[in-house]
């Protein structure tokens, strides 16, 4: 009898399998950059995608905000290594139940080490979302040991305790030095004792400290830094710290948590710096250029494992750059530019080039992306705009206006244009919806791209759930409607 179909493709999907995990044993040890996979996008680059923009840039470790059944099975086989999140609202039924621990391991963790099958390379579970961030008060730490502390007995419960680490990413504001020196840098005073058990837990299981380290947020908050320092610079001016010379914000920071390590009594503990990163739109300073010459004088320093003056010789182990792909549903509570720190656009289109492990090729962009049609909202120039404002503020309730923000690259683009960029926003968001683009008779739907050289208006991507949506009937309609609209257009 002849293998059946699905057969071969095992076979296939196995040999990959074989081939991928060898490729990729030959680097990713001396390879201690990853990046970080957040999907809080209204419309995501489908998995499978963003797994081959991962495989064809060479990346070979990625940090992941939950545990997405869908990108969880993309990863498959891939090689790749992955930690996977609990959010923080899992965090507190975590910690006082021993059984949604072991369910949360049993349906987020085992179900990936199939016994034969191909694997997930899952490392690391990190649990909570930087569940210390000053802005989440005390919602949320008083739970990590408890949660931390199940999910290891979990794990040990079901033979996963010697493959797979159990991690807390903490926040860039949980250290601190109010001189800004590095010699002085301890932990936030109010998660000092919460902090100190963590540790003790961390180094019993011999588990490495996640950190973020953000030199553009240092220096948006003016943390008595200038722009060439983070960015590196060899002319930057230096800082002083009793005989020791900080040359860069990365090893000011860096050291800060050392310093803060060693006060709560954990002068050893390896540290992983979870995200660093440089957004490209959405405040001064965010801009490709930037991020561009900041990430590339970043790898360098990485790669260049001279470490840090207080930990010389001894660099982070691993460093995940904040972020791969622009995520749209990003909270802009910190700032506009939290839905900017991709190195790729939201539909994987590369902003700039560095290495990411593909050496000095430029990067690979995601091949044949689905979007939908070549169709933008536009406001209707030649209707009454007199309350026009309130339908902005509708759309820009839940659509993104981040970059006709004040620092956004579509800030200059004047009025009326910017209330076609929430217009069209907003209609990209609802997957073209013909009534998505009525704003009281104020909105038009045209085939002709408003987009100028700094400012681009988008069209969607293709999602499972818009394709369903579209009905033959609604299609025929909204070409109708388009034809009509752009008669409008082409009148004025
Ligand atoms: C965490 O769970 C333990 C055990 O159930 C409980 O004693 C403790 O009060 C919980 N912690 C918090 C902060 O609720
Ligand atoms: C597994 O993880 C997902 C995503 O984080 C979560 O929604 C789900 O509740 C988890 N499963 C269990 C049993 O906790
Ligand atoms: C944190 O706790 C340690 C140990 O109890 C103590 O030595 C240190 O002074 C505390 N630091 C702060 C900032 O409260
Ligand atoms: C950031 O950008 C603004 C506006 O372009 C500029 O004036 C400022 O000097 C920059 N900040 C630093 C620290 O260089
Ligand atoms: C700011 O940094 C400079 C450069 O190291 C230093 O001389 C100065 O004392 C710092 N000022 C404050 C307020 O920290
Ligand atoms: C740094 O500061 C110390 C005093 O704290 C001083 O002796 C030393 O000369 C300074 N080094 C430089 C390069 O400014
Ligand atoms: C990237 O991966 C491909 C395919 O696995 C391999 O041929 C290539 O040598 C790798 N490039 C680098 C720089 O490691
Ligand atoms: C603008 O809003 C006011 C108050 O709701 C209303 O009276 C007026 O007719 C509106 N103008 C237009 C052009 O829609
Ligand atoms: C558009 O520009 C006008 C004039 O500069 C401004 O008042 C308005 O707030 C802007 N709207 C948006 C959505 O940015």
């Amino acid at each position: 009898m002849p293998p059946s179909i699905p057969h071969l493709l095992l076979l296939h999907f196995h040999l990959l399998a074989i081939a991928s995990l060898v490729g990729i044993a030959g680097w990713s040890r001396a390879w201690a950059i990853g990046v970080n996979w957040g999907t809080a996008s209204s419309h995501p680059l489908p998995p499978p995608k963003v797994v081959e923009l991962l495989k064809s840039n060479n990346v070979s470790r990625v940090k992941l905000s939950d545990a997405d059944p869908d990108v969880l099975r993309s990863l498959s086989g891939s090689g790749i290594a992955v930690t996977v999140g609990i959010p923080n609202l899992m965090l507190r039924t975590l910690n006082s139940s021993k059984k949604a621990a072991e369910s949360w391991v049993h349906d987020n963790v085992t179900r990936y080490f199939p016994a034969g099958g191909p694997r997930v390379r899952i490392e690391y579970i990190a649990v909570g979302d930087e569940p210390f961030l000053l802005s989440h008060g005390d919602q949320f730490y008083p739970f990590v040991l408890g949660a931390a502390t199940q999910i290891q007995a979990a794990l040990t419960k079901a033979n996963l305790g010697s493959k797979v680490k159990v991690v807390v990413p903490c926040s860039f504001d949980a250290f601190q030095s109010e001189s800004n020196l590095p010699s002085e840098g301890h932990f936030r005073p109010d998660i000092n004792k919460t902090m100190i058990q963590l540790l003790t837990f961390l180094s019993e299981h011999r588990l490495p400290f996640f950190a973020s380290i953000s030199p553009f947020l240092s220096l948006h908050q003016s943390k008595n830094i200038s722009l060439d320092f983070a960015l590196f610079k060899g002319t930057a001016r230096t800082h002083n710290d009793s005989h020791r010379i900080y040359k860069n914000s990365f090893d000011l920071s860096y050291d800060t948590l050392v310093t803060a390590l060693y006060s709560a009594g954990f002068p050893q503990m390896e540290i992983v710096v979870a995200q660093i990163g440089w957004p490209t739109d959405g405040a001064a300073n965010a801009t490709s250029v930037i991020a561009e010459e900041f990430m590339k004088a970043l790898i360098n320093h990485i790669h260049s494992k001279t470490g840090t003056p207080l930990r010389p010789q001894n660099p982070p182990s691993e460093v995940y750059i904040l972020s791969l792909l622009d995520e749209d549903q990003r909270s802009t509570s910190a700032g506009n530019f939290e839905r900017h720190w991709g190195v790729f656009t939201f539909d994987g289109q590369a902003k700039y080039h560095i290495d990411l492990g593909q050496g000095s090729r430029k990067l690979w962009n995601a091949q044949n992306v689905k979007y939908l049609s070549s169709r933008w909202c536009v406001v209707n120039n030649n209707a009454d705009l007199s309350n026009v404002t309130a339908s902005v503020l509708d759309a820009c309730s839940v659509a993104d206006c981040t970059a006709v923000s004040p620092g956004g690259s579509c800030y200059n683009i004047g009025w009326p244009r910017n209330v076609s960029y929430a217009f069209n926003s907003y209609y990209q968001q609802h997957d073209q919806r013909v009534n998505s683009c009525y704003f009281g008779g104020l909105g038009l739907i045209t085939t002709v791209d408003p987009s100028t050289d700094t400012c681009r208006f988008a069209v969607g991507l293709q999602t499972s759930h818009s394709s369903i949506l579209v009905l033959p009937q609604l299609l025929l309609m909204s070409s109708l409607f388009a034809t009509i609209s752009m008669g409008f257009v082409f009148l004025i």
